[in-house]
């Protein structure tokens, strides 16, 4: 999917009250932000806006809260039938109480850390709302002058964020003039914020999702090659769309991590008790056939680290592909695929990564993902990294900075190299 939308630059802001959708989901432990990479990403559009001098109400989502705002009366739908299965008598104690543990639980979903560390970040005091849509939403949006900056509580405070509701999105849309999505972790979501807001007001992206789709959509529409993609991860499952997908386009494919052995399963070879999915062993083939077909080279781990068990300090071995033990499972790519899977990642024009090659946060199995993470930063090519768990490898190991690209979006990086649809793109006005 190719995208030529509007942006930042191409509407004219100064003196507007501008709505922006960021993706302030962060790692958060305790009330203390863990990596505030989400927030950083998003600075250069907040800057530009209060440059050009729009007053900026700010909002996003942070973690999967019980709606607390309009559901103190309400239980979801799952918890509902828990209280129903009940007898009677017991139902009212057990809807009180569940009300109770969400509202305790909800108040952790709070984005005020974020507006504190905004505030650092930019120098400029961040206002909180406590509200989305409420009065203290709506007083301190109408009084924001040009330059000011105000942070909405949690949009998934509200069950009509996720549902995409109109009248939502219409009374969020009330208190601004333009709508600028920035939040590309959250583009696959048609949400109010995320979507839903487009239909009320001129709609433009901000630097991060320009930045992300002209990058991997450039990689995806005009790759410099050779293109290898190399995918890794537990579950040929959460990868069939991005596989199919990039098998229309790559000149190699490498597949490594847990998935691997289902490849291997496939061919018949012995996986031990290695991950294996065995409703997808036909699938696996097809895939290889396809590629096969297609003349895209279709690459499997050599060798493995195997493991007694699923454990971090097991007892481990290395051996070939198929030569693998009954009773030894595999939890990392071995020393030989290390090196061809480098020689590859070395020689390529173009390469898109994601998921790791093993179980990467146990440092007895971490060798493989490190290996290509360092393959990966030393090699000249076009480097993208599709978030998730090969976007915290790179970041951890340090080599964020020699990737051409580190995407912030998890899933929707996902479904973007799967070639669908992002909601929170297509929404916005084309160029
Ligand atoms: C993410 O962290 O992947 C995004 O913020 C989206 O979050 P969600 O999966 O809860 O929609």
């Amino acid at each position: 999917m190719t995208y030529n939308k509007k942006t930042i630059e191409d509407i004219a802001v100064a003196g507007k009250k501008v709505i922006a959708r960021c993706d302030f989901n962060v790692p958060m432990k305790d009330g203390v932000i863990t990596d505030d990479k989400r927030i950083v990403g998003a600075l250069p559009t907040i800057k530009y806006l209060l440059d050009q001098g729009a007053a900026v109400i700010l909002c996003s989502h942070f973690g999967r809260p019980h709606n607390i705002l309009d559901a103190k009366l309400e239980l979801d739908k799952k918890e509902k039938k828990k209280v129903e299965a009940l007898p009677e008598a017991e139902q009212a104690a057990a809807t009180a109480k569940f009300l109770e543990a969400a509202k305790g639980d909800d108040k952790k979903f709070s984005l005020a850390p974020v507006a504190k560390r905004l505030s650092e970040l930019l120098g400029i005091e961040v206002q909180m709302a406590t509200d989305v849509v409420g009065p203290d939403a709506k007083a301190k949006a109408a009084a924001l002058r040009p330059g000011q900056v105000l942070l909405l509580e949690n949009v998934r405070f509200h069950k009509k964020e996720t549902k995409n509701d109109p009248e939502f999105a219409k009374e969020m849309a009330s208190m601004a003039e333009i709508f600028v999505n920035d939040a590309f972790g959250t583009a696959h979501r048609a949400h109010a914020s995320t979507a839903g807001l487009a239909d009320y007001l001129p709609a433009v992206c901000g630097y991060l999702i320009q930045k992300e789709i002209s990058i991997m959509g450039g990689a995806l529409a005009d790759p410099k090659r050779p293109f290898v993609a190399i995918l890794g991860g537990a579950k040929v499952s959460d990868k069939i769309g991005v596989i199919n997908n990039l098998i229309e386009k790559v000149d190699t494919l490498i597949v490594g991590g847990g998935m691997a052995y289902t490849f291997f399963k496939a061919q018949g070879l012995e996986i031990g008790t290695s991950i294996c999915e065995h409703d997808k062993l036909d699938l696996a083939l097809e895939l290889m056939a396809k590629a096969k077909a297609k003349g895209v080279r279709f690459l499997l781990p050599l060798d493995n680290k195997l493991g007694r068990e699923y454990a971090p300090d097991t007892e481990s071995m290395v051996v070939d592909s198929d030569s693998i033990p009954a009773g030894w499972m595999g939890l990392d790519v071995g020393p030989k695929t290390q090196a061809l899977f480098a020689e590859v990642l070395a020689n390529a024009g173009t390469v898109i990564w994601n998921g790791p090659m093993g179980v990467s946060e146990w440092d007895n199995f971490a060798a493989g993902t490190e290996a290509v993470a360092k393959a990966v930063a030393e090699s000249d090519a076009i480097s993208i990294i599709g978030g998730g768990d090969s976007a915290a490898a790179v970041e951890k190991l340090g080599f964020a900075d020699r990737m051409t690209h580190v995407s912030t979006g998890g899933g929707a990086s996902l479904e973007f190299l799967e070639g669908k649809t992002l909601p929170g793109i297509a929404c916005l006005l084309d160029k």
